[in-house]
């Protein structure tokens, strides 16, 4: 057996995975984020355990003896988060999460330092790691003189689990102190943010073993023999293991908390001078591209909590693909990734009628996410990245209204995966089987199965080009009315 740990925003999912990669069973448990003012997001690492130990004593009273036969362990998470431990492996602060926004001058002056980019092969965002801990050197040098370790979030888990500090390198290459072509840590970097290779983590990659489970959880979860923890990966590389999306071709769709859309490459190919992430994949000489943007569910989530109703809700108000609406949404509730790199734009409707209901506002949001999708199609296009079709992975893929405009929007296919398992716990499970068996990972990081491809309903092509057209024209209209 092999368990896969997903440590996503909303909360911590525990897969169970046989060898021959049948889903076994699942725990979960919720996470909460705070966002004490404006452009700050952060989460106590404390709940990143809490939600662990939660979501595997689900698993220990649903699947005991499957638990017990466990023999290695995968993590993923969130990527960019800062958390920083002093030499007794004591959380400092809070940890500040990949969509904390605070750093937008730090992220600037670094990267304005050419090396940034041409050693990590990416623009230097507010929310990677680097600009916020230079953030906290600022604001409260107290805590930053106490820094012994800076971990990314699934590696504190890791922490937890093993005792080790340890980090795998499709993770590390979202912090903007690592070389990324040459899958390390850059000592020159480091040094321009007054930091050292001691504060940073061993490095392995996702699907090595790194370390063993504690005894003490061994026995909590009744687990008898030793049971190998493998690097992992950051969310999206763990995703992208999950329904073997590991060559040039292949891509998906994901609509979390973050919308998503990732390209895997043949090689290592950075164009640093887009907002295009290139970043170390999780298995050995293998890497990736990808568009983030900040807020796909996190826009409905936001519309369900002020509406007082369920995202799940308001999606189902949506009938059949009927054309745009008359009403624009952008969706940058946390500022924007790809392509504006821009902390400071916030959201908008555009367009507001008095004859709009719910269901325009949610069709709104829907479509303003699927257009900022579309910029990231365009700029993951310009720098090479060959896209055809996609899978769509993500909470939000499970609306049809939404996958059908996406397709119709991005003029792709969209391949959705039968029922079951493919999302990040389960490549992080994955992993743990390549590192426990040494099995090639071609054979192991293969794609799903597809129930079904949504095709772009050309009927609408038109009608979607010219909505996406005028929401293109808001961004720079915009700019500049932000407070
Ligand atoms: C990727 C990113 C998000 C987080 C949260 O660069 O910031 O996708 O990993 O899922």
């Amino acid at each position: 057996m092999y368990l896969g740990l997903d440590l996503g925003t909303s909360g911590l999912r525990a897969l169970l995975m046989d060898a021959d990669q049948q889903f076994v069973g699942a725990g979960e448990a919720a996470c909460n984020v705070s966002h004490p003012h404006k452009g700050w997001s952060e989460q106590d690492p404390a709940g990143w355990i809490e939600a662990c130990s939660l979501a595997v004593g689900a698993l220990k009273a649903s699947h005991p003896e499957e638990l017990a036969a466990v023999r290695s362990i995968g993590l993923s998470g969130h990527m960019h988060g800062a958390t920083l431990i002093d030499r007794n492996d004591k959380v400092l602060r809070p940890a500040m999460l990949w969509n904390d926004t605070r750093a937008d001058l730090q992220a600037a002056r670094f990267d304005r330092q050419t090396e940034f980019r041409a050693l990590t092969g990416n623009i230097v965002f507010p929310g990677f790691t680097a600009p916020k801990v230079e953030w906290v050197r600022e604001n409260e040098p107290e805590i930053f003189s106490r820094i012994a370790k800076i971990l990314l979030p699934k590696d504190y888990l890791r922490l937890w689990l093993t005792g080790d500090h340890v980090s795998d390198m499709s993770d590390s290459a979202g912090t903007s102190w690592l070389d990324t072509g040459r899958r390390d840590w850059s000592g020159k970097l480091l040094d321009a943010c007054h930091l050292t290779g001691d504060q940073m983590p061993r490095l392995i990659e996702g699907s090595e073993v790194g370390g063993g489970l504690r005894a003490a959880l061994c026995s909590d979860w009744g687990i008898e023999g030793r049971v190998s923890v493998v690097g992992g990966g950051g969310d999206n590389a763990a995703a992208a293991c999950g329904v073997g999306c590991v060559s040039g071709g292949q891509g998906f769709v994901s609509l979390g908390t973050s919308g998503v859309l990732l390209a895997a490459r043949d090689s290592y190919a950075p164009d640093p001078e887009t907002a295009v992430h290139t970043f170390c994949h999780a298995i050995p000489d293998t890497w990736y591209q990808m568009g983030v943007i900040l807020s796909a569910t996190d826009s409905l989530n936001w519309l369900a909590g002020i509406t007082g109703q369920s995202a799940a809700i308001l999606a189902r108000e949506l009938g059949p693909l009927s054309g745009p609406s008359d009403l624009r949404f952008l969706p940058y509730l946390s500022g924007e990734r790809t392509p504006h790199n821009d902390s400071s734009i916030r959201g908008s409707f555009v367009g507001l009628d008095i004859s709009h209901d719910r269901k325009t506002l949610t069709q709104a949001v829907m479509e303003g996410v699927t257009f900022a999708l579309r910029d990231n199609l365009e700029a993951l296009r310009a720098t090479g990245a060959d896209l055809s079709r996609l899978l769509a992975i993500g909470g939000g893929s499970q609306s049809r209204f939404w996958v059908e405009t996406i397709a119709t929007t991005l003029d792709l296919p969209i391949d959705l995966p039968a029922s079951g398992e493919f999302g990040a716990a389960f490549g992080a499970a994955r992993l743990a089987l390549i590192g426990d068996t040494g099995a090639d990972p071609a054979s192991v990081l293969t794609p799903p199965e597809i129930s079904q491809t949504i095709e772009p309903d050309r009927a609408y092509s038109a009608s979607y080009e010219d909505a996406y057209r005028n929401y293109r024209a808001l961004y720079p209209a915009l700019k500049g009315t932000e407070k």
